[in-house]
């Protein structure tokens, strides 16, 4: 596999979409499985990591990514307000991902100087956040909200935008996603499953986060 540059600095939501066909969705409960997870993923060609913010454990999880693995840029995911974007930049988060929209988000991710990935699920929400700049989105939920019909529907309208779909996507029908001319990648959970992470099997983590560093775009 070819070596990737080292990402220092700012990173753009475009790099962010731009750097592996699948964005890994996280979940962790344990701060002691977050290291050793970000190094299976990164082994399989996966170094963008979407930490949510749905356990206690998340910020810490985030803490020892940013500071023991260099070659991984770990993101959060579930940012839902401005504390949490100010808690998880704290926390050396590279970039935010969000289920949803809001003006006042989207400003505190500016302040906090990380770039955002928002959700949206309809026209409207895309054009609130373009309102605001944004025009690299995540399509949350994505086969809940229409799927790649919906995202074959919005290429006229929003011919200029770039997403993200993210909830539903699967092994099987992350190829349907990613050859969409307005995907430039895919979020989900399916790297990373709970049951691995709870038995250390890194090898399986690696193996699935290989899998999807080879799917096409
Ligand atoms: C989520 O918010 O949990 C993500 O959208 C992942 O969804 P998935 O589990 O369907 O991949």
């Amino acid at each position: 596999m070819a070596v990737k540059q080292t990402l220092s600095g700012k990173l753009t939501a475009l790099q962010v979409m731009q750097d592996a066909a699948v964005i890994p969705v996280i979940v962790l409960h344990d701060v002691r499985h977050a290291v050793p997870m970000a190094r299976a993923l990164v082994a399989g060609g996966i170094r963008m990591l979407e930490v949510t913010l749905r356990t206690p454990q998340a910020l810490a999880c985030l803490e020892a990514i940013a500071r023991e693995v260099p070659e991984a840029v770990a993101g959060a995911g579930t940012v839902r307000s401005a504390a949490d974007a100010q808690a998880c930049a704290m926390a050396g988060a590279r970039f935010a991902v969000s289920p949803g929209y809001t003006h006042a988000l989207g400003q505190a991710c500016r302040d906090a100087g990380l770039p955002l990935l928002p959700g949206v699920a309809t026209g409207s929400e895309i054009m609130a956040a373009q309102e605001d700049g944004l025009t690299e989105l995540k399509f949350f939920p994505a086969m809940q909200a229409g799927g790649p019909a919906m995202l074959k529907a919005w290429s006229g309208p929003f011919g200029d935008v770039k997403f993200c779909p993210t909830g539903g996507v699967t092994p099987g029908n992350a190829a349907e996603f990613l050859s969409l001319s307005n995907v430039v990648c895919v979020g989900g959970s399916w790297l990373t499953p709970a049951d691995a992470l709870a038995n250390g099997d890194w090898a399986r983590i690696t193996a699935l986060a290989l899998e999807a560093s080879r799917l096409v775009r």
